[in-house]
Parts: C-alpha cells; structure tokens; sequence
C-alpha cells in the first residue's frame, strides 16, 4: 500500500513527460487517416506480411507519397501525424 502511494505520483509526472516528448499528435493523425485515406486501401495493408513499408523513415515517405497523389498537400506536421499514429497502432517500428 505504502509503496503504491509514493509511486503515483512518479508515474504521473513520467506520463506527463512523455506525452511531451511524442513528436506527433495520434489522435490527429487518426482523424486525418479517417476522412482521406480509405479511397483505395484499408489498413489491412498495413498489417500483410509482404507489406512494403521496412522502416519507420520509409513510412513517413510512403505516407507522403499517397497523400499527394490524393492532392492533399498536407504540411510535414500532418504528415507526420498519420506515420506515427500509423506505426503506433500497425507498424510499430518504435521510432
Ligand atoms: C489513390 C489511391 C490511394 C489513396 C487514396 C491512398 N493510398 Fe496508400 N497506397 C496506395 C497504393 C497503390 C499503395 C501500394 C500498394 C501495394 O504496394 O500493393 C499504397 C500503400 C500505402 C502504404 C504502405 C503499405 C505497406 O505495404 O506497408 C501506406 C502506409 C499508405 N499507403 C498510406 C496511405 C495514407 C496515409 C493515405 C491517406 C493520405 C493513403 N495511403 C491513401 C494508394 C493509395
């Protein structure tokens, strides 16, 4: 109990700092992916075995290759929010 105690409030100011280390913002990229890039793949690409992406540089690349062939123009910030909400939740090459 005792140990439980003065732990707490070490492990929230650890998740405080973390949360202002991540260079990325998920729940924006998820938004992102949600309204633009479901027009000719789903997310089962990004979990097949023979999936193209290898490296966590190569998925920010190939993020942007698909958003502008959509034409979107999205800023770096935006890109990089959908590569790091994407390797979070699939590709998990921990940055
Ligand atoms: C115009 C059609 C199109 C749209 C819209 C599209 N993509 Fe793609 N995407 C592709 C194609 C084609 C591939 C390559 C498929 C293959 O190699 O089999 C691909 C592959 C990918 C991959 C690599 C998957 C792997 O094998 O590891 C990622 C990541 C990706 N797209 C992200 C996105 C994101 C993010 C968006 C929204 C901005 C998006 N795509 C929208 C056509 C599209």
């Amino acid at each position: 109990m005792r140990n439980t105690t003065i732990a707490l409030p070490f492990v929230l100011i650890l998740l405080l700092a973390s949360g202002d280390l991540l260079a990325f913002d998920p729940a924006n990229g998820r938004q992102l992916l949600q309204q633009n890039c479901f027009e000719c793949h789903g997310t089962e690409l990004y979990t097949r075995a023979e999936r193209r992406v290898t490296s966590r540089p190569g998925l920010t690349r190939q993020v942007q290759r698909c958003e502008l062939a959509l034409g979107l123009k999205w800023f770096d910030d935006e890109v990089e929010d959908v590569a790091g909400y994407l390797n979070q939740e699939y590709y998990k090459f921990g940055n």
